[in-house]
């Protein structure tokens, strides 16, 4: 669905390139993800790949045709939901709505109503966006990004500002387009939101992919296969999961005391991010 292969953008100011020859590819139906910190070039990137930015080296391919040669119904087949959303304070978030409805020709389809009540806006629909939180306008960015049905998603840190709860939806909504056959391409710096909805991450630093895999394949490679037990009593032990029933140090400390808890050593996304790139998530 998109392929990328050695894509350099430098922006026009700078000395040296931002992203400095990024391959990757997203599967069609596939929730694909950027995992980096702040500045490692994550919306770069994706604004070259929805067009914002041009003048890039490398090749970029969209449904198995260059970038470049797409024209203007190139937007109608994608959403985008911007890091920072860019809504028309003064107008309500309908109007917002509809006025970005109104530049695709194919939206005569969408329900206005349930956009608003899937991210519990309804009763803010009529509201000027001044008067939005934060998070609010996060939401209002996600359906006006979905309103038009594109086939391709760009949703750039989709949780950032968002509580746990309005967070735990937006992931749901994300899952929900993947179930409904979207291909959506997320950046974060939040491993938990790359670890939940992403099919295949990359960790991007420097403007570099260092590794794309499954989350699961990557803790599993850099966790330990092991389990730690603790007791009641504070002490704990680990052992290996290789033939742990038959692992008779394992079967006595159980004996030992109360168990506490008992919990295996898979790594967290975060410390792989570490291990493989030697940085950190943080900002
Ligand atoms: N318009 C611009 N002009 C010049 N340099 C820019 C511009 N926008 C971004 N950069 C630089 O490009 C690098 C990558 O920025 P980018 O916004 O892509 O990072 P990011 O991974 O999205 O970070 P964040 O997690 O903070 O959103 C940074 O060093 C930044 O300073
Ligand atoms: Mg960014």
């Amino acid at each position: 669905m998109i392929r990328v292969e050695d894509l350099i953008f430098q922006y026009p100011k700078n000395d040296s390139p931002t992203l400095k020859g990024l391959s990757f590819e997203i599967q069609s139906g596939e929730v694909f993800g950027f995992l980096g910190p702040s500045g490692a070039g994550k919306s770069t990137a994706q604004k070259v790949l929805y067009k914002i930015l041009t003048g890039y080296q490398g090749k970029v391919e969209i449904e198995g045709k260059d970038l470049n040669l797409w024209d203007s119904s190139f937007y109608e087949k994608i959403g985008v939901g911007f890091e920072l959303p860019n809504h028309y304070l003064k107008l309500s978030g309908r109007e917002n709505l509809d006025l970005f409805a109104s530049f695709y020709p194919k939206n005569s389809g969408r329900d206005v109503l349930k956009l608003f009540e899937m991210v519990g806006l309804e009763d803010d629909m009529n509201k000027p966006v001044e008067a939005y939180s934060k998070g609010m306008k996060m939401r209002l960015n996600f359906i006006r990004a979905i309103q038009h049905d594109p086939a391709i998603l760009f949703f750039d840190e989709p949780t950032a500002g968002l509580d746990p709860v309005n967070g735990h939806k937006m992931k749901q909504h994300i899952l929900d387009l993947k179930k409904s056959g979207k291909t959506i391409f997320i950046t974060t710096h939040n491993m938990n939101t790359a670890d939940e909805l992403c099919d295949r991450v990359s960790f991007i630093v420097d403007g570099e992919l260092k590794i794309t895999d499954t989350p699961k394949a990557l803790k599993t490679k850099y966790g330990k296969e092991a389990v730690n037990v603790e007791l009641k009593n504070g002490e704990s032990d680990e052992f290996s999961l290789k033939d742990l029933g038959e692992n008779a140090d394992f079967i006595n400390f159980l004996k030992k005391g109360e168990i506490n808890r008992i919990h295996t050593l898979e790594a967290s996304l975060e410390e792989v991010f570490i291990n493989v790139t030697g940085k950190t998530l943080k900002i």
